[in-house]
């Protein structure tokens, strides 16, 4: 008897939120809005240009062990079971050819600590833990504060 009312006032809970969801929107001619500004359904918005990623930018940590952000744009590099391009530069046999940081050795560690000849499949995909960073600006106000020690 409890389980079954309780289905009822579920059931009761939803059809009360449809009417409502209909009622915020009484018929218009619908759109998306949201931080990047408004779009109406029957309008197409020009494409945004394309994020730069300025030569000199310098990305500080704003936590101790943080994967570093990416100051390059990462357009088009391929990660797949075939081909790693962020390795073709950043392994330890091609960093200093291409002028780029080595990953470090934890990036060769396996979960047991032993660390491996060849990247660990952990960390072989790069972007799971590293970002780009474009000179995006934040849509919106931001009061995160880097951990004391690296202030
Ligand atoms: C063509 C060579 C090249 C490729 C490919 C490349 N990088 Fe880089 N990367 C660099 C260089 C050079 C730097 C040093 C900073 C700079 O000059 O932009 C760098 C910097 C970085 C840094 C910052 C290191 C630090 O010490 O703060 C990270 C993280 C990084 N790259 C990750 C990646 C990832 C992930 C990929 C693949 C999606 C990738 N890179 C592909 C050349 C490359
Ligand atoms: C599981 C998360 C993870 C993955 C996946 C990962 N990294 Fe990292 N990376 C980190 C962390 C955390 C650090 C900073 C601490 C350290 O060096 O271990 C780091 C550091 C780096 C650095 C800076 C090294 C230094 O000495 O300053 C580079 C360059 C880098 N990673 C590139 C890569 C590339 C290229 C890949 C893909 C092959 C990759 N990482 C995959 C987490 C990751």
């Amino acid at each position: 008897m409890k389980k079954l009312l309780i289905t009822l006032l579920s059931v009761g809970a939803m059809i009360a939120g449809v009417a409502q969801a209909e009622l915020e929107n009484p018929g218009g001619i619908g759109g998306v809005e949201s931080l990047r500004g408004a779009s109406e359904l029957e309008s197409t918005r020009p494409a945004d240009d394309f994020k730069k990623f300025p030569r000199e930018q310098v990305l500080e940590s704003d936590f101790v062990y943080q994967p570093p952000l990416i100051p390059h744009s990462t357009r088009s590099y391929e990660v797949s079971l075939n081909a790693n391009k962020c390795l073709s530069c950043h392994s330890w046999k091609n960093a200093k050819e291409m002028g780029a940081t080595k990953i470090s050795v934890t990036h060769y560690m396996n979960r047991e600590d032993a660390v491996l000849a060849d990247v660990s499949p952990r960390r072989y995909f790069c972007l799971q833990c590293h970002v780009p960073q474009a000179n995006a600006k934040p849509l919106i106000e931001n009061e995160y504060q880097r951990v004391e020690s690296l202030r």
